[in-house]
């Protein structure tokens, strides 16, 4: 087992305006597994994954990496955990405007002990051509392959992506998906892709959904089809 959450709970806000946002999530994620979520808007998508992240930290329950549980670690364990195993990519795009596409991709790079050829993942996002660019230079689709180079330069063990394609449009968000699905082939990572797109379960191997902080689904997906030939 590689990813394991254990009755997650997690509230925003005190008396009146208390919300439980999480009511006790368990999900395994395997090792190499492309795993979709699905769910309303305000099911609590974007704080599970911030919380898988370390970004935000749950009222109770436990997260375990490897049979490691995140909670046991100290802050430094903690930011090593985020700078070696994750990789995140946000609906937006989140670049620093004043470096270049292939500075923004160093970004990852550096955060890393293992991270990969900078140049070759220029290459593989089509943006070799443009490395040299500011991002308000490029178009959306371009902004997003470079967050999402900088997010897998990292050689990260599992990548988050949260909505990686809600601001694009149909070509280029099928571009998106079928890169995630490549660096999954090709380096192994683990993908948590929450959307809100019903048509990228059939990419899946895992599809969970979500509603009112509860799954109420999570099952295999027997009859994976390629990124390439999803349709909506
Ligand atoms: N920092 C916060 N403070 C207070 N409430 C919050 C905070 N973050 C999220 N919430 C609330 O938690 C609930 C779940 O939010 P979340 O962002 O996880 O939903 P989501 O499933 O990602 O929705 P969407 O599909 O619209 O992105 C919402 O009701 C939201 O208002
Ligand atoms: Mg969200």
């Amino acid at each position: 087992m590689f990813l394991e959450l254990n009755s997650i709970t997690k509230h925003f806000g005190e008396g009146e305006s208390r919300v439980e946002v999480l009511r006790g999530i368990d999900l395994s994620v395997e090792k190499g597994e492309i795993c979709v979520m699905l769910g309303p808007s305000g099911s609590g998508k974007s704080t599970l994954l911030n919380i898988i992240g370390g970004i935000d930290s749950a009222d109770t329950g436990y997260i375990a990496i490897n049979g490691e549980k995140t909670a046991d670690m100290n802050e430094k364990e903690l930011t090593r955990y985020r700078r070696k195993h994750l990789g995140y990519i946000f609906q937006q795009y989140n670049l620093i405007p004043n470096l270049n596409i292939k500075e923004n991709i160093e970004v990852g790079a550096y955060l890393s002990d293992s991270p990969l050829e900078v140049d070759d993942i220029l290459k593989t996002l089509g943006l070799y051509e443009h490395r040299h660019k500011l991002p308000n230079q490029l178009s959306g689709g371009q902004q997003q392959r470079t967050a999402i180079g900088r997010a897998i330069v990292k050689n990260p063990d599992i990548l988050l992506c949260d909505e990686p394609t809600g601001a694009l449009d149909y070509n280029t968000s099928k571009e998106i998906l079928k890169l995630i699905a490549e660096i999954n082939e090709k380096y192994g990572s683990t993908v948590i892709m929450v959307t809100h797109n019903d048509a990228i379960k059939n990419m899946a191997d895992r599809v969970v959904k979500l509603r009112d902080g509860v799954i109420r689904k999570n099952y295999v997906n027997e009859t994976k089809i390629a990124a390439a030939d999803l349709e909506w």
